[in-house]
């Protein structure tokens, strides 16, 4: 049978497969019932708990996809919002918040993120509970979770049956290509960012035509509205519906928007089940890398930092820019720079960079300056006197400028890197209080772990990910 080619060559495909994998991933009306009684119930119980303690609890509420149907069963957290008067301290806050999150929660734990909340279980069910201020306007929110209940009335007001169904089926392609979540780890697309995009375009499929045509940065106005200033870097715009200044997409990059453009052209081209299922990230065990290393004629070296105390979210935008940092360092020290990785350890960062040599040129090609300025008296007393360590010159260059050559002392990358690493700002928590403790090594010597295969993956495996799908 001859292919259907063109924009729509997949739609009868397309319209099976979401169908199918729709169906596998919707909750049964049986657990959907049991998510309900547990939000009504988790509620009533930390309603009598503020009264038992006379706590100043404004309201309490279960927002977040377990609020809505909208979450994926195997990654269901059932978020409690605990708010209290906004003239409260943020100290009376963390501490009436955990009170009331450890009256009702067994096993809770306390978390960080902009301040403290509890996760922990009830009935099987894992919560998360948050405390907020009780604001009347989400627009000017005192933490940062204010918002949340109102977008749970935004969406629950505009959420159908099937909308709910097509925000469950694009969280699932999401995280399947390994871009859901706007953790600073994942840099992807958040919960509440899916469920407006279903919103507007009204199903995955239309969201995905209207993606394939998209080119980074990608402003969606609302119509007739501005949408949020915002600086350069940011790849998507979606201004927050009841909060217009908020970017909903800030934590999405460039590299994950891309990924998602290019990838529902390919979708939509060949749409299959494949999709919609998550996949391993590709990894690299250090004896495989070394022998990849040994046929692209390259070489790796490892910076080895000791890992902070710091939550994920503060963490790993530290560790990228130490990233950054180390490999341009390196690139402006004479070497041509491939490509570099990081991964957070237990106990460690480590950034990964391939160099095309492992030595850089002996030869230190240094500029003067043009005949006539005052600066050529000192270049040339510098440069001629006896010891100084020149293999050729000084002369002069077509353009007519000054030039030396002089010998390097430091050819090979670690000991490059070790010289620089006490100058370079590798982010707040990351800069080692004791030079010392920063360590670099060739790949070689570096002890294998899961966390350096998937690093490893990373730097020297990288494929589009469906391209191998069958
Ligand atoms: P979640 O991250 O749990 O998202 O935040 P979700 O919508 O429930 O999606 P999944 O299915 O668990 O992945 C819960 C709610 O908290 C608000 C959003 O309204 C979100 O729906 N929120 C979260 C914020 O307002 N700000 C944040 O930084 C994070
Ligand atoms: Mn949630």
């Amino acid at each position: 049978m001859p292919e259907r080619t063109g924009p729509n060559a997949g739609d009868d495909a397309a319209d099976r497969v979401e169908r199918q994998v729709a169906e596998q991933i919707a909750p049964s009306p049986e657990f959907l019932a049991r998510v309900a009684a547990v939000r009504s119930e988790l509620v009533r119980r930390v309603e009598a708990a503020a009264r038992a303690r006379s706590s100043p609890l404004v309201r309490a509420l279960v927002a977040g996809s377990a609020a809505r149907g909208t979450f994926l069963t195997d990654r269901l957290d059932v978020d409690l919002f605990l708010l209290f008067p906004p003239d409260l301290s943020r100290d009376r806050l963390r501490e009436e918040g955990l009170a009331l999150g450890n009256a009702v929660l067994t096993h809770p734990e306390t978390r960080y993120a902009e301040h403290p909340y509890l996760r922990g279980e009830f009935e099987g069910f894992r919560v998360d509970a948050v405390p907020g201020f009780a604001v009347t306007d989400p627009s000017a929110p005192l933490s940062a979770v204010d918002r949340t209940p109102f977008h749970q009335e935004y969406l629950a007001r505009r959420e159908t049956p099937d909308i709910v169904s097509q925000v469950r089926l694009a969280k699932q392609f999401f995280r399947a290509l390994g871009v859901y979540g706007s953790e600073a780890k994942t840099e992807g697309l958040s919960g509440y960012l899916v469920e407006l995009l279903i919103l507007r375009f009204g199903s995955l499929r239309a969201l995905l035509a209207a993606a394939r045509t998209w080119r980074v940065p990608v402003r969606l106005a609302e119509p007739g509205a501005e949408p949020p200033r915002l600086p350069s870097d940011v790849a998507l715009i979606l201004a927050d519906p009841v909060d217009p200044h908020r970017n909903v997409a800030s934590a999405l990059s460039r590299r994950n928007l891309s990924l998602v453009i290019l990838g529902a052209s390919a979708y939509l081209a060949r749409p299959s089940a494949a999709w919609f299922e998550p996949r391993p990230r590709t990894a690299l065990s250090r004896a495989g890398a070394l022998e990849v290393v040994g046929t692209r004629a390259s070489h790796v070296t490892v910076v080895l930092l000791p890992r902070p105390d710091l939550v994920d979210d503060t963490l790993y935008p530290q560790v990228r820019k130490a990233e950054h940092a180390i490999a341009d360092e390196i690139a402006r020290s004479g070497f041509e720079v491939l490509g570099s990785s990081s991964l957070v350890a237990a106990d460690r960062v480590l950034v990964l960079v391939e160099v095309a040599h492992a030595e850089r040129s002996a030869v230190r090609r240094q500029d003067g300056p043009p005949p006539g300025l005052d600066r050529v008296g000192n270049f040339l007393g510098k440069w001629t006197a006896p010891g100084a360590p020149i293999l050729q010159g000084p002369y002069l260059r077509p353009d007519g400028s000054l030039g030396v050559e002089t010998r390097r002392a430091e050819r090979d990358v670690e000991s490059v890197l070790r010289s620089a690493l006490p100058r370079l700002a590798l982010g707040k928590d990351l800069t080692p209080s004791d030079p010392h403790r920063a360590e670099v090594r060739p790949l070689a010597e570096v002890p294998d772990s899961p966390a350096l295969a998937d690093a490893l993956g990373e730097l020297l495996a990288k494929r589009l990910p469906w391209l191998d799908r069958s």
